[in-house]
Formats: structure tokens, C-alpha cells, sequence
């Protein structure tokens, strides 16, 4: 085993560092930057399908499920097709309306999940077409799907995704851009300029894996915590979710994900001294907006981790810290802003002992209801 963890402690720790290489093996072969193509077999082969799709829903749980959600944003944003992020265990006993027309997009590190497979085979009995994001090739929801796409991330061993989540990130996102090129609703100037961003989404990765020391840091300051607030704004939201489940599964800290601007209806109640709140409040996005939401933290005397870009100033007077993060687009920021937060959350579970690789109580695939 330790020769599996390849020098690393954890399993956890081996998948993080992964990233820059496994998101490049994910886009390999599929992104063409220099000649402005991206192409994904699993798209040609069924594009009508996606061009004549009333909505494309997505279905998926826990990380994926996240993975999902930054889908929406970024499938709205570039393709315009509209999009709905069900939780497949909700989906599939509510009765929902399926139509003919209508994609599901089931997103699956294992593949196996009970309730998103079940999720897609109600999606196909109503006759919709299923395009399955799985990273376990030859998995049983890649298997029901009618086309897909895999992630290429290799064996994720840690119960708490990571590589698995940046790599469907990294899919979905390759998937809105095809839709949009062949929709027409990115500009040519546009998409280009996302393909060879995507193309310096690893090498900026590997640069915001140097925020590992910062990390360590904070995470020594509020290992014992017991509560812990994240926020983020539009394509952060989602990452805020993943930050505060990474640090509920393998630190048993008490922690809650939240659109920033929603806090002042409930959230800021819980704000005190002994409050920590991590914000993620990049320069591209709603940059003024989660400026005056960490205001409004400040003045109840919250505990203030900011994850900023490279070189801000503005937020850096405010918060108690920092970790800074190289610049790339509001919709790509994802993929950066979520590294941090995965150290954070490795850091805090080592410093309290516990098991990372296998938290308690979590299975890494549950296929059982
Ligand atoms: C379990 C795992 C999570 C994962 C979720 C969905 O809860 O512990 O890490 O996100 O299942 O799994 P899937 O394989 O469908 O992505």
C-alpha cells in the first residue's frame, strides 16, 4: 500500500497532486487548442440529440452531484440550453417529468451509484436519451448509458473525491463549449480563448497546489473548530458545496456551503468570533458583491479565509487570511478555487487524526439505496 500511495501519506494526498496530470489526460485527445477544435466521441456521434434537447438534466449524487451544478452555470452560460441538477435519489421517487426530448446527463465517478442508475433507467423508460460521465470504464451507468464520456482519473482510492471531481468539471465543461460551437452562442473570439485556457487549466493547478504551506497553516489555526461556513457566488457556489462536504467527510467538522448573498437569510445568525468562514471571492465573477458579503462577516467578528487571485489587495485588508490563487476565467475558476479547499480539509482531518482515506461511516460507492 504505501508503495500504491506513491511516497504520499494518503491516498487523499496522491489524488490532489494528481490533478494536473489527470486533467490533461481527461482533455487529451479531445481538446485541439491550436487548431480550435474540440471533439469527444461520444457528442459527434449523438449532437442532434443535444441540439433538439427542450433541457439537458443532470443527475448525480455527493461530489458528482456538485460537479453538476457547476455544469448548469457553465452549460447555461456557453450552449444556452437550459439546465436542472436533480439529486438522483430525489429524482427518481418524485415522479418527474421525462420528456422524449429531454437529455440526462448522469455523472458518476464509480459508475455504480444505486440511485443515479435507477435515475437513468427511469430517464430511458420515458424515452430520454442518457449521456453518462463516469470515470470507471465499462461501469454500470456506462454501461446503461447511450453515449458518454469518461473521465480519465485514474483509480480514485480516497472515500472523499477530488481528481474525480475536477476531471468531470473538466468534461462538462469541454461539453458546453462543443454545444456552443456548434450552436453558435460562444463567439468564435470567445471560444477560442476558453479552449487554450482550458489548455493552462493544469500548469495553474500545479501552481495552486503551492498554496499547500498556507493551508497547513490555517488548517493547524482551526483544526478545532466545530462549525465552519463556506461561501462562494455563481460558478464558486457549487465549490463552496464541495468545500464544506470535504471537510464534513473526513474531519467530522460541522460545515455548511452557501450562495454568499443567501447568508443574510439564516447563515449570518451563526456568525461570531469563533466562526470560521472560508470565502471564495476570485477577481473574475461577482468580485464587488463578495466584497461586501465579507464586509458584512467582518462586522460580526467572524473569522475571515479568503481564497483570493494572485495580487488582491482589496480582500486581503479584510480577511484574517488568505491563500492566493493564479487568475483564469470566471467560468473556469473552479478548477483552481477547489484545490485549497482540498488541502484545507486534508490538513484539518490529519491534524485531528483522523482516518482520511476511509472516514468513518462512508462507503466510496454506494450501491445500495
Ligand atoms: C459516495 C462517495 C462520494 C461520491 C458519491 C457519488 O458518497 O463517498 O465521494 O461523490 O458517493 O458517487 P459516484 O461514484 O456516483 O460519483
Amino acid at each position: 500500500e504505501q508503495i500504491e500511495k506513491g511516497g504520499f501519506d494518503h491516498f487523499m494526498l496522491k489524488e490532489i497532486y494528481e490533478q494536473p496530470s489527470v486533467i490533461k489526460d481527461t482533455y487529451r485527445g479531445r481538446l485541439h487548442a491550436d487548431k480550435g477544435i474540440i471533439q469527444m466521441s461520444g457528442v459527434e456521434d449523438h449532437l442532434e440529440k443535444f441540439l433538439n434537447a427542450d433541457r439537458i438534466i443532470i443527475v448525480a449524487c455527493g461530489t458528482s452531484w456538485h460537479a453538476g451544478l457547476v455544469a448548469e452555470y457553465i452549460i447555461e452560460e456557453f450552449a444556452r440550453i437550459s439546465v436542472e441538477v436533480e439529486y438522483a435519489s430525489e429524482f427518481r421517487y418524485r415522479n418527474p417529468i421525462i420528456n422524449k426530448n429531454d437529455v440526462v446527463i448522469a455523472i458518476s465517478q464509480s459508475g455504480e451509484t444505486a440511485d443515479t442508475m435507477a435515475a437513468i433507467k427511469l430517464a430511458k423508460e420515458h424515452g430520454a436519451f442518457v449521456f453518462g460521465v463516469c470515470n470507471v470504464v465499462g461501469s454500470s451507468i456506462s454501461r446503461e448509458s447511450h453515449a458518454g464520456a469518461y473521465t480519465h482519473a485514474g483509480p480514485e482510492i480516497g472515500v472523499a473525491s477530488t481528481k474525480a471531481f475536477t476531471t468531470q468539471i473538466t468534461v462538462l465543461t469541454m461539453l458546453a463549449l462543443r454545444l456552443a460551437k456548434a450552436k453558435g452562442t460562444l463567439s468564435h473570439s470567445d471560444f477560442h480563448r476558453y479552449l487554450l485556457e482550458l489548455e493552462l487549466i493544469p500548469e495553474k493547478v500545479k501552481e495552486a497546489l503551492g498554496t499547500i504551506e498556507t493551508a497547513k497553516e490555517i488548517a493547524a489555526k482551526f483544526k478545532d473548530a466545530p462549525n465552519c461556513l463556506y461561501l462562494g457566488r455563481g460558478y464558486n457556489f457549487p465549490v463552496a458545496l464541495e468545500g464544506a462536504l470535504k471537510l464534513k467527510e473526513i474531519s467530522y467538522i460541522h460545515a455548511e456551503g452557501y450562495p454568499a448573498a443567501e447568508m443574510k437569510h439564516g447563515p449570518i445568525a451563526l456568525i461570531d468570533e469563533q466562526m470560521p468562514v472560508v470565502v471564495i471571492a476570485p477577481k473574475q465573477g461577482h468580485y464587488d458583491k463578495i466584497v461586501s458579503n465579507i464586509q458584512e462577516i467582518k462586522s460580526r467578528s467572524g473569522k475571515i479565509i479568503a481564497v483570493v487571485t494572485k495580487g488582491d489587495t482589496q480582500v486581503r485588508e479584510l480577511a484574517d487570511y488568505v491563500i492566493e490563487i493564479p487568475e483564469t476565467s470566471d467560468a473556469l475558476s473552479p478548477l483552481i478555487t477547489t484545490i485549497p479547499l482540498q488541502l484545507l480539509s486534508y490538513y484539518i482531518a490529519v491534524y485531528r487524526e483522523c482516518n482520511v482515506d476511509q472516514p468513518r461511516n462512508l462507503a466510496k460507492s454506494v450501491t445500495v439505496e
